[in-house]
């Protein structure tokens, strides 16, 4: 089986991350051929600073290996270190519609946000599909923000597959049981975003215990007392899940224990629950990252690894699709 994921290397890494990514990567990698891409080219599609790009393309590795992923059994490579990417989303261009990019909810969202709508933000989810359909997926870990690029991931890989001949596997996407989509500490009713969400509204992988203990006890919740998940308490339920991700324990145990203690007695072991969880993630990072030509060393090999697997599908891609081919 092929698993294939990807994360974008700028802004600070949450705990909504984690949720929906870092941890479905570990525990996705044993169960075939893993690969996990830092998607730098897909950073670009809104603004950043370019002075940034490439410490946060390490910052991210070492968070990938901090968190669990093995480098003998997962290949972590980034994007634009294999150019086969940028080819392959140009050609899935082909078998893309403008309306069906046009319905997407991040590319309304991020469009909304920003004054500079680039044409890569537009075109983000056909790279996306490039990333995914290159390596044959099977397997797509993702939290549930990311379900509308899948399912478009597979109509266009049907698509192509109809007019040009059968080449791409249908991959699925993966959302964990809880925290498939962590919500922001200050608005609950919007998901907790590295570009979107306030400094109070996200748990950084590195805050500090002292931030994550003020963030968790500001959290916003409704007027009751009752600990349990409920559409009309989406504050309580969200840090339910929360607490959920960062101990495994299930919802409802949870719920059964701190069902009538009040919210400030759960708020606060809400907190030295997710400090717990990061901590030692944290100190892991610390000194991976203090490592950077390792770092780097980890990248290259990542990259020509993934390099032998992408090949052979984009240049099916190209046969597939008519054009003229050169000799070797
Ligand atoms: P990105 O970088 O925004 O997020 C990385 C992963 O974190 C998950 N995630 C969340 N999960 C639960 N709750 C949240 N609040 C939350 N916020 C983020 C995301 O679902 C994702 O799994 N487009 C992708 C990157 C990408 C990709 C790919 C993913 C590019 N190519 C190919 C899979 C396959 C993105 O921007 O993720």
């Amino acid at each position: 089986m092929r698993i294939f994921s990807g994360i974008q290397p700028t802004g600070g890494k949450t705990f909504g991350n984690l949720s929906g990514g870092f941890r479905q990567y570990v525990a996705t990698q044993d169960q075939g051929e893993a690969f996990f891409c830092i998607v730098d080219l897909h950073s670009i599609t809104i603004e950043y600073d370019p002075r940034e790009l490439r410490e946060s393309t390490l910052d991210l590795a070492a968070m990938l290996f901090a968190t669990g992923l093995d480098p003998h059994r997962s290949t972590v490579f980034v994007q634009s270190h294999n150019p086969d990417h940028a080819q392959a989303a140009w050609l899935l261009g082909a078998v893309t519609s403008f309306g069906e990019l046009r319905r997407m909810t991040q590319f309304k969202d991020k469009s909304e946000a920003h004054e500079f709508v680039s044409s890569g933000l537009f075109q983000y989810p056909v790279l996306m599909a490039a990333d995914i359909l290159l390596y044959q997926t099977d397997v797509v870990p993702v939290g549930e923000d990311q379900r509308q690029h899948v399912e478009l991931t597979r109509d266009v890989a049907e698509r192509f597959n109809a007019r040009f001949g059968t080449l791409f596997r249908l991959p699925r996407g993966q959302y964990p049981s809880a925290g498939a989509r962590i919500m922001d500490l200050t608005d609950p009713e919007r998901k907790m975003s590295t570009s979107t969400s306030s400094e109070m509204g996200k748990i950084l992988i590195l805050d500090p215990p002292e931030a994550i203990r003020r963030k968790v006890m500001a959290a916003v919740t409704d007027s009751g007392r009752e600990v349990r998940r409920s559409p009309e308490k989406p504050g309580i339920s969200n840090l339910i899940e929360i607490m959920a991700v960062a101990t495994g324990r299930s919802p409802e145990a949870i719920e059964g224990e701190y069902a009538d203690g009040g919210y400030g007695r759960f708020k606060a072991a809400v907190a030295e629950a997710v400090i717990a969880c990061l901590e030692p993630i944290a100190a892991r990072y610390r000194q991976l990252r203090s490592d950077p030509a390792e770092l780097e060393r980890l990248l290259a090999n990542g990259a020509a690894k993934a390099r032998l697997v992408s090949a052979p599908t984009l240049q099916a891609m190209y046969q597939a699709m008519g054009f003229a081919r050169l000799p070797d």
